[in-house]
């Protein structure tokens, strides 16, 4: 059977983007492949959160994929940090991954460019990490969202090198995984690029929001004037409307209001309406169990520790494995 790996970072609720992206392949995923899902807590350490804020943000996480379906029993579901074997792994990989070609990671030069300060080195070597992480499972499917494609590609280059170094089949190739046929990008509301949790207070529809909070981010959200001819292009703040729609609402709401924009006579008000009460019903079911297993102390405990049991028996013999290789033998 293949082995699935994938990971979220901590950085708090999950959203529509996490949720289309990322978990509702993952849910599909744990009833037909071997499945490691994790919480990438290390690769949080990036922006150097306070250790109050990285426990709440991990439990969080946690919590979150148990109420969107992720089935501990099916799946092996754990925290990264609870598996020092891809940290040591990580080491590893760090040597043979290549200065060049880290500074041109698109998701390196986007945080450089955001963060200007704060360019350290777990930043530059975080598609390392992430390649540890797929590859201690010796996965070959990974469900993650458009944006992680070029990831997908580092992870390939780093385990064949490897591979070729030591001349030795240890890592098979990682892909990206989807069940559409494209990866899914569930754009913001802001008008402009992807769902984030750092792009601005307002841009992500959390799964832990109310269906108040729900109704006034979506009313909220960017619109333009109006359609001014017959089937135009939609410019881009109303296309990611129409981007979510196809994801929540019935494929007749979303022709309804797709006719309406090409005959002119498209109310915004009425579709962000629309709109904003599809994400309430398809999330109602995931906040509804996010509140009771928060509150559940000793089963998130047995879950975390049942996850990490099961995640270091496989991190393990790949350790083992790649130790031998390397050259580390025992005496
Ligand atoms: N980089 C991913 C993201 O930002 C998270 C991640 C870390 C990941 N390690 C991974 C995803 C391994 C898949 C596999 O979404």
């Amino acid at each position: 059977m293949e082995t699935v790996v994938s990971g979220i970072r901590s950085t708090g609720n999950l959203h529509l983007g996490n949720y289309y992206g990322a978990i509702q392949n993952f849910v599909k995923m744990q009833n037909e492949y071997n499945c490691y899902f994790f919480i990438a807590d290390l690769h949080s350490l990036t922006t150097h959160p306070t250790p109050a804020d990285l426990h709440g943000n991990i439990k969080q996480v946690l919590v979150e994929y148990l109420a969107a379906g992720i089935n501990p029993e099916t799946a092996t579901i754990y925290i990264q940090s609870d598996v020092p074997e891809i940290a040591e792994l990580y080491l590893y990989m760090n040597m043979n991954a290549y200065l060049g070609e880290l500074e041109r990671a698109t998701s390196f030069k986007d945080k450089v460019r955001a963060n200007p300060d704060n360019v350290n080195a777990g930043l530059l070597t975080y598609p390392v990490l992430m390649a540890a992480d797929i590859i201690i499972h010796k996965a070959t499917k990974v469900p993650v969202g458009k944006d992680q494609e070029q990831h997908l590609e580092m992870a390939r280059t780093f385990a064949n090198r490897f591979n070729r170094l030591y001349n030795k089949d240890v890592f098979p190739e990682p892909y990206a995984f989807n069940y559409s046929e494209n990866l899914v990008k569930i754009p913001g509301l802001d008008g402009k690029g992807k769902m984030g949790k750092s792009e601005g207070e307002g841009n992500a529809v959390f799964l832990s929001d109310s269906p108040e909070i729900i109704r006034k981010k979506v009313m909220r959200a960017v619109t333009d004037s109006g359609p001014t001819a017959e089937n135009q292009d939609k410019p881009v703040e109303i296309q990611n409307l129409f981007d979510i729609m196809k994801v929540v609402s019935s494929p007749d709401t979303y022709n309804h209001f797709d006719n309406l924009y090409n005959s002119c006579q498209v109310r915004y008000g009425d579709l962000k309406k629309q709109l904003a009460e599809d994400i309430i019903i398809a999330t109602t079911p995931i906040r509804e169990k996010i509140n009771d297993i928060a509150n559940d102390a000793p089963y998130l405990r047995q879950v975390a520790k049942h996850g990490a049991i099961k995640a270091r028996e496989s991190a393990q013999r790949t350790i083992k494995q790649v130790r031998e290789t390397i050259g580390f033998r025992s005496f």
